[in-house]
């Protein structure tokens, strides 16, 4: 996808530019009740952008959103430990209030865009993990100001889009996490492009129930259960879990103090059980085909991995993608978190700073801050590359 590049833009030397970041980062709270940056990436990943535009003479102001603040500020969603990290990686950027403490923010006010612009000569979309957001700092600003895309969203939609235009094969996708609602759109897209989809993660089993396996007490869409057939008819390989691990009742999922007994069964869970892991079987079986893949896409944990008791499976899928020789690349959120988590995020070629971004626009083929960019260089006349 051609989108007009910071080079594109007029000369930035003695101009006012607005940069869009993502700064959503996760926060942990200490014990003492202060609120620190659990993990850094995002920040890290604008530097480039932020550090030409410094090097190339321009007054940088950047602009985030943190957290869902109802439309007003919080200490919650106070981007004050950002704006520290932010100092200490590269000086000299002002960096605004979290922007949804405006309720303009989420509505795409143009009085707040109006506010956001005030005093700016250009402006710069590097908030990959937002661009699907049709937020008013994501909209608004392109139809403005002459803008372009930052390092990081350039390269992002570079290798998102390249993995639906011509991927290595075999193209083999695994995909985890709580629901199959929330990812139809991405299954039915991906289906038509790869020659083999995984499924883990808590959405396994309303796909093992569409086969009519029991499924206990675990997660299950009884209203997807006629969906998911209708996707197992596909004529792509979908691979589903042939073992999982269990908890039986009694049992809490992140405490492992509070007793409950933890199994390996098949695919049948049984009455009153949670399956909250796929097993080592099937982590083993998905291994080897992750390993033979030319590309990868992971998105989405295969079980509870903030539970040490069921790890086991996103452990092992990490170390296979890693291990990989083809292209890799990860989609985001949790499966970012268990890269990291799990010491392999410096052998993936590509961690994608965006979750719901990067399953949209694999959907969808766009983004609504893709289309504001690309409008905004017609309209601008900028060249795009
Ligand atoms: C994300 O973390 O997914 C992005 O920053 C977007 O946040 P949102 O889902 O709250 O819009
Ligand atoms: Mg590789």
């Amino acid at each position: 996808m051609r989108l007009p590049q910071l080079e594109d833009l007029p000369d930035p030397h003695g101009r006012r530019v607005l940069v869009r970041c993502d700064f959503n980062v996760p926060l942990a709270t200490a014990p003492d009740g202060s609120r620190a940056i659990a993990d850094d990436l995002r920040i890290r990943a604008a530097l480039p952008t932020l550090r030409w535009l410094l090097d190339h003479g321009a007054t940088v102001t950047a602009c985030s959103h943190l957290g869902r603040p109802k439309g007003g500020p919080d200490a919650k969603s106070d981007l004050a430990p950002v704006r520290a990290r932010l100092d200490e990686l590269v000086g000299g950027v002002t960096l605004l209030d979290n922007l949804r403490w405006d309720p303009g923010e989420e509505g795409n006010d143009p009085v707040f865009v109006d506010r956001l612009v005030a005093g700016q000569d250009l402006y710069v979309d590097d908030a990959f993990g937002a661009a699907h957001r049709a937020h008013a700092s994501i909209v608004g600003p392109p139809a403005r100001l002459p803008s372009a895309a930052g390092r990081l969203l350039a390269r992002e939609v570079e290798v998102l889009s390249g993995l639906l235009e011509a991927p290595a094969r075999p193209f083999v996708a695994i995909l985890g996490g709580s629901k199959v609602s929330d990812k139809l759109g991405v299954i039915r897209s991906l289906l038509d492009k790869v020659d083999t989809l995984i499924i883990g993660g808590g959405m396994c089993f309303t796909f093992l129930a569409a086969l009519g396996n029991p499924v206990g007490d675990s997660l299950l869409e009884p209203d997807q259960v006629p969906t998911c057939e209708d996707l197992l008819r596909s004529a792509t390989r979908i691979v589903l879990p042939t073992d999982l691990t269990v908890l039986g009742p009694g049992g809490v999922i992140g405490d492992p103090a509070a007793g409950g007994e933890v199994r390996q069964v098949g695919t049948s869970v049984p009455a009153g059980w949670k399956g909250l892991d796929i097993g080592p079987g099937s982590a083993a079986e998905f291994s080897d085909v992750i390993v033979e893949a030319r590309t990868v896409l992971w998105n989405g944990p295969m079980g509870v991995f903030e539970d040490p008791r069921f790890q086991a499976g996103t452990r092992t899928v990490a170390h296979a993608v890693a291990d990989c020789r083809g292209f890799t690349v990860i989609g985001g959120g949790d499966s970012a978190a268990a890269a990291a988590q799990f010491g392999v995020a410096d052998r993936i070629d590509h961690v994608s700073t965006g979750g719901g971004a990067s399953l949209e626009l694999i959907e969808q083929g766009d983004l609504p801050g893709l289309a504001a960019l690309r409008a905004s260089a017609e309209r601008f006349g900028l060249p795009t590359r």
